[in-house]
Order: C-alpha cells, then structure tokens, then sequence
C-alpha cells in the first residue's frame, strides 16, 4: 500500500477534466493538482517553451512526496511527454495514447478526427500513436486555437453564439470528411461536448482525452503496488500560478461537482 499523492497538472484549469476521472475511478487516491493558470493556454507556444513550462510543472509538483504524474495536458503530453518521462524516476502518465487506445476500440470505419490546440495538432502525436497501433486507420487533424480562450471565459454553453459559429467553422469540414470518431485531444474540450454533439451529430463518437488516463494510472499504480488503502476516501489540494480568486466556482464548473476547496497560489517562476 503506498498513501503518497499523485501529482496532475495542466496549462489551467481544464485538466480538472482528467481529476474528474481520476476521484471516480481511483477515489482512494490523494491528488495534488497543480494548474499554471498564469500562463495558459499554452497551446500556440513553441515546443521548447512548452517544455520549459512543463519542467517548472512538474518541479513544483515534486515538492511533495509523490509516487506518479498524470499530465492533464493534450499540450504538455503531445509534446513533451517522453522528455519528461525520461528525466522523472517516477511513473508518468499522459493522454495521448490512452485515448488513442479507446478511440480505435469505438470506430467502426476506420476514420477518426482529432480536435486539439495548434501545438498539439502541429507535434503530430496522436496520429503517430493511432497509426502505430492500427496502420489501417485514417486520421484527419484539425486545430481549433480559440476554443481554449473561449472555455477559460466560460463560453461553452449550447446558444452561446460565439461558441456555435466558432464550432461550426471548426467542425463543419471535419464533418464531411466522414469521420465517425471524434478524439476531444485537450482536456478543456468536454467542457464543449453539448456543442460540439450537436454539430457532428449522432453517427459520430466523442472521445475525451483525460477521461481514459485514470484507467491507465491505475493499471500502472496495481502493477507496481503503489495503489493507495481502497477502503478510504482520498483528499484533493489544488495550486495556481495566478490569482485563485473564484476558483471554487470555476473548478467545480469542470468537475462537474460542488467543490468546497480552495487553491493556493504559488510562484512558478521559483521552479
Ligand atoms: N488543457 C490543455 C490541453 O489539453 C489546454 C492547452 C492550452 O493551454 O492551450 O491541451
């Protein structure tokens, strides 16, 4: 049995998508959540500032104890992710290929569609792993570089009309390509699945980087018996780089959950 925490993280607060999964599938489990709200998004940043960013992450997150990371980034996992895994003596966990894994067990012809930020998109590494595991499948990519900025200010609801004609412009050529998957490659994204659903329609599935990590950390935390006592209820703390003024009201949005926690802030320039 091993009580120490797992570290997440994220350019913001959109990877509190993947904390999400992570209390329902390893509820036993204390996170430590660690959200670089003064620098998102990071997704039209070159790689190498990506990775200085995500080095600071996971520095400040290694102040405590912890025995695995999970990076609740499309951004940071599409890029950085193997850096990272190979300068960290500690199991690492992104989204790339665990989504990936679910999105080839749902489509039926072979076709999938990723949205994700332009680094994403640009780094080219979710398609590299969906090919990897079945060469027979096709992939068409698409960056949507606003609908970071546009869930951070909370415009994500159906109706909003700058979401929706955002949307459109974004998924309509998606659409006519076929597709009938559709990876949601940034943890920001689940927060739009009402709108997006309502333009890909009902022949096409949505698949959210994040939500399929837990699975994966908890395969790694029972294969290297790190798995926390299963007969109790975990604790959360949560730290921003920026102001936490609202952030109980803005996680919980994400959580999908009244949340009753404050962050912290913290200086990530001192990591
Ligand atoms: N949640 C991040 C991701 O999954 C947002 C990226 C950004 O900061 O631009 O990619």
């Amino acid at each position: 049995m091993d009580m120490r925490p797992i570290g997440v993280f994220d350019s913001g607060l959109g990877g509190l998508t993947a904390v999400r999964s992570l209390r329902q599938i390893l509820p036993e489990e204390n996170l430590v959540y660690f959200g670089d709200t003064a620098r998102v998004p990071y997704g039209g940043r070159s790689r190498d500032t990506i990775l200085r960013y995500a080095r600071q992450d996971v520095r400040f997150l290694r102040s405590f104890d912890l025995k695995a990371i999970v990076i609740a980034c499309g951004t940071v996992s599409t890029t950085s992710l193997d850096t990272l895994q190979a300068e960290n003596d500690l199991p690492i966990v992104g989204v790339v290929e665990p989504t990936c894994r679910r999105a080839l067990l749902v489509t039926k012809n072979k076709r999938v569609g990723i949205i994700a930020t332009l680094a994403s998109i640009r780094s080219g590494a979710y398609e590299a792993v969906l090919r990897r595991l079945d060469r027979s499948v096709e992939v068409v990519g698409k960056p949507c570089p606003l609908f970071v900025p546009l869930v951070e200010n909370g415009r994500t609801e159906r109706g909003d009309v700058v979401i929706e004609t955002v949307a459109r412009e974004y998924l309509e050529p998606l659409k006519a390509t076929g597709i009938d998957t559709l990876i949601l490659g940034c943890t920001h994204y689940p927060l739009l699945t009402d709108v997006v659903a309502d333009i890909m329609g009902p022949d096409v599935t949505l698949v959210s980087a994040g939500e399929e990590s837990a699975f994966e950390l908890k395969r790694l935390l029972k294969a290297g018996g790190l798995r926390a006592d299963e007969s109790r209820r975990g604790s959360a703390e949560f730290y921003v780089s920026d102001q936490p003024e609202d952030f109980e009201r803005i996680a919980s949005v994400f959580l999908r959950e009244d949340l009753h926690h404050t962050a912290r802030r913290i200086d990530i320039d001192q990591y």
